[in-house]
């Protein structure tokens, strides 16, 4: 393995100054540096990769025994070594009928009564059939819950919004009280449903937010509140305490992570938003990526190819981190959901037995949708000392068929912006630039150094016929497996986060510091902000 790894950095080494432009002398380099799924396309040819980089990496993969590790993972192993569990976030979409297994017992019986318990309540709800306590339909739905429990049901019933039928959806996740208040203020208390989602019932923003919304729910319809709420949880001891009905709590297992839930339970708002039929769409289509990533070969197989070219770019380019660009208004939370995803996932530093990491592991990740970040961090992208490798993602229709020349435009842009970043402007390009501009001799040759672009920085493209519910779910699944198959490289667990622990526990301790309590524990720095956020008594 070490070997296959030096051999990537000798033969990065001796081709790093290869531009990626000349690689398309090869004319088939398209056809040979992408792959397609069911319509889902991802283009990879304006990297630097060529056909030794690509070898080595399948091999890689191969050494790594990636094969056999997408097997236990979807056969149910508990391959979260650290708690025990097992990783089946693929078995809340799976449409064959072969069972899972997990301790001995197929889980798929118990994830379909749920999802029909779901469908019945989010279509009772849409229909009126379940009204609120005046009689009246629900309007609005608030999904309260943070992480996991927050980001995939915001990005995707943001993503989904020409599917758009049901009650509208709102989500709080942050402690900080403007989320609810704010979110609160917009809204009546009769026509409101309060979904309450949280894997584990006790992470203190959304206890703190759900207290906060039961007051409201109780000042107007007093004993009766708990009539608008639901919950979403593995811990359904909890909540009873809150005097939620049993058939309005959706339970899932501890065998879903929470940044992998949005297929089950924690989907509720997705389903109220779009209903069932578009619900089992979204399903499907990860599905078929989930099949997609079980059995095609690894050098067609496009998670796996998403993977082997952030490995590239990471771990033998240097570059640290990605940039995540949907030219797809509707994907506008989709980097922040990535971020989860990847980061939490693989922002690890030590392997499944302990010991440190020999190279990096997870980028940065973040991201804007164009073409907004074009007029915002693109410069840095063009023509920062940092290579930052871009994500495009773009569809061939839209959901807005009279704004046609919106789309146009949107696609030129996306097209526009890979091919800059790879083609970038030569320094004599950019003096005849400065000449047109009337510039000559020394001020030419000054200003043409601000006006070229280095180029020869790389892109992927992921381009998809119209963003669907079943291309969402294809898409979803495309970056989880390609999360996971960067994980099983580099030898970490990606599915525990025991890097989140520490600052709860600190602002648990710190909490009656910022009530007033003395703070001499503390170091100089945390006392000074507390005396300056918290005034206190002199002593
Ligand atoms: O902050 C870490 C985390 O545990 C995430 O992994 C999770 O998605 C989020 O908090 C919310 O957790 P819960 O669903 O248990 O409230």
């Amino acid at each position: 393995m070490s070997d296959i790894w030096q051999q990537l950095e000798t033969h990065r080494s001796q081709t790093a100054d290869t531009p990626i432009l000349s690689l398309f002398k090869d004319t088939s380099r398209f056809d040979s540096y992408s792959a397609e799924t069911d319509g889902l396309l991802l283009d990879f040819s304006k990297t630097s990769l060529d056909a030794m980089a690509m070898d080595l990496l399948v091999r890689l993969a191969q050494a790594e025994g990636l094969d056999a590790k997408i097997a236990a993972m979807f056969r149910g192993d508990a391959i979260n070594s650290t708690e025990g569990r097992a990783v089946l976030h693929t078995a809340l979409r799976a449409q064959a009928d072969t069972p899972i297994q997990v301790d001995g017992a197929d889980v798929l019986p118990e994830i379909r009564a749920i999802r029909q318990q779901m469908q019945h309540f989010a279509e009772a709800v849409r229909s009126g059939d379940f009204a609120a306590v005046d009689g009246g339909r629900f309007t609005d739905v608030i999904n309260i819950g943070i992480g996991g429990s927050d980001l995939g049901p915001a990005m995707a019933t943001l993503a989904l919004a020409p599917y758009h039928d049901g009650p509208r959806c709102h989500f709080v996740s942050n402690i900080d009280g403007a989320h609810i208040h704010d979110t609160l203020a917009g809204l009546d208390p009769q026509r409101t449903l309060v979904i309450i989602a949280s894997k584990t019932f006790t992470t203190i923003e959304t206890m703190t937010n759900a207290e906060t919304a039961l007051v409201w729910l109780q000042a107007a319809l007093g004993d009766k509140a708990p009539d608008h709420l639901a919950a979403v949880s593995t811990a359904q001891d909890k909540t009873a305490a809150l005097g939620i009905a049993p058939e309005r709590v959706f339970g899932f297992e501890n065998w879903v992570g929470g940044r992998y839930s949005l297929w089950g339970p924690v989907g509720l708002p997705i389903l109220l938003a779009i209903g069932t039929e578009n619900f089992q769409a979204f399903l499907r289509g990860a599905d078929a990526m989930d099949s997609h990533f079980q059995n095609a070969p690894l050098h067609q197989n496009l998670p796996v190819l998403l993977g082997l070219v952030g490995i590239w770019h990471n771990n033998i380019c240097g570059y640290g981190s990605r940039a995540i660009l949907p030219y797809d208004q509707h994907l506008q939370r989709l980097p922040a959901y990535l971020q989860q995803l990847d980061m939490e996932s693989n922002g690890k530093r030590v392997a499944q037995d302990g010991s440190p990491l020999p190279r990096a592991s997870g980028p940065v990740v973040w991201g804007e949708p164009g073409t907004n970040g074009q007029h915002a961090f693109y410069q840095l992208l063009h023509q920062g000392t940092a290579v930052v490798p871009a994500e495009f993602l773009i569809a061939a229709e839209a959901h807005e068929p009279e704004l046609q020349h919106h789309h146009n435009l949107l696609k030129a842009n996306c097209l526009a912006q890979s091919e800059a970043l790879m083609r970038g402007r030569s320094l004599a390009e950019a003096r005849d630039v400065a000449a047109k501009r009337g510039l000559d001799g020394a001020e030419q040759q000054r200003m043409a150094a601000h006006l070229s672009f280095p180029g020869n920085r790389p892109s992927v493209t992921i381009a998809y016929p119209k963003l669907t519910p079943f291309v969402l779910g294809q898409i979803i699944a495309l970056y989880e497996h390609r999360v996971f198959t960067e994980g099983m490289i580099w030898g970490l667990n990606p599915f525990d986060q025991w890097g989140v622990e520490l600052g709860k526990e600190l602002a648990v301790a710190l909490l009656p510091m910022v009530e007033g309590a003395p703070a001499d524990s503390k170091d100089g720095s945390t006392c000074g902000l507390l005396s300056k956020l918290t005034p206190r008594p002199a002593t």
